[in-house]
């Protein structure tokens, strides 16, 4: 390798950081823009991949909040549901974003900690306002087969909002999912070609780019 690959190199190596950065601060972004989609960053949403004793399952979640400084992401979901089992059984999982508009996918490897019955799960659900607390009221446990169509709560509440009163009864349901960041992979599609990085914290800290 002669004097100026080297130095290329290590620009491109110096590039590593912010790149790593500002994926970052997307994801914390989408965390504080509304409901709409439409006009906002596509990690607001993103993919849940589980392992079960029978394979791998997958499904959407919305993540709730980012702590940048420590590599943590958080998200929601009945106590009762399928995923909270199988993340019980196997906590090692996956998140995946993608945002169409700056056409960038994020992977995450997570390992998952749930929370029901402690101060944590109690402190997301003091925050959270009563029109995301109705999401818990369901009298049915989750995924299992009905007589007929059902919300996910009861008929009082198809055209109206809980109380505060009312919502508490979803707290039993609820259970927050704490995901420590072990990896982030990059991914942008662009005509001029392709740019895939790895942000590695655990076992070890290391970023390197990939080929795509
Ligand atoms: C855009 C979108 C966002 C969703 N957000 C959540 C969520 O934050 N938490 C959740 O438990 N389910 C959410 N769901 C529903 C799940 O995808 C899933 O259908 C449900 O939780 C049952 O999954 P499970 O049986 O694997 O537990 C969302 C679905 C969509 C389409």
């Amino acid at each position: 390798m002669n004097l100026s690959e080297n130095q290329e190199n290590s620009e491109a190596a110096a590039m590593l950081p912010d790149l790593e950065r500002t994926s970052w601060e997307q994801l914390l972004a989408s965390t504080e823009q509304k409901e709409d989609q439409s006009i906002g960053s596509g990690f607001k949403t993103m993919t849940l991949a589980t392992c079960t004793s029978r394979g791998a399952d997958s499904r959407m979640v919305v993540l709730r909040q980012v702590d940048i400084d420590h590599k943590y992401v958080w998200f929601y979901s009945d106590a009762r549901a399928e995923k909270v089992l199988q993340l019980e059984a196997f906590p090692m999982a996956s998140l995946l974003f993608w945002d169409n508009k700056r056409q960038i996918q994020l992977r995450l490897t997570i390992e998952t900690r749930l929370h029901t019955d402690d101060f944590i799960a109690d402190d997301h659900w003091g925050r959270l306002w009563v029109g995301s607390r109705k999401a818990y009221l369901s009298e049915q446990t989750p995924g299992t087969a009905q007589p007929h169509p059902y919300p996910g709560f009861p008929d009082q509440f198809i055209d109206s909002l809980p109380t505060n009163e009312e919502s508490e009864t979803g707290r039993k349901n609820f259970a927050v999912i704490e995901c420590r960041v072990l990896a982030m992979e990059y991914l942008h599609l662009s005509r001029k070609g392709k740019t895939r990085a790895c942000f590695q914290y655990e076992p070890e800290s290391r970023m390197v780019w990939l080929a795509p």
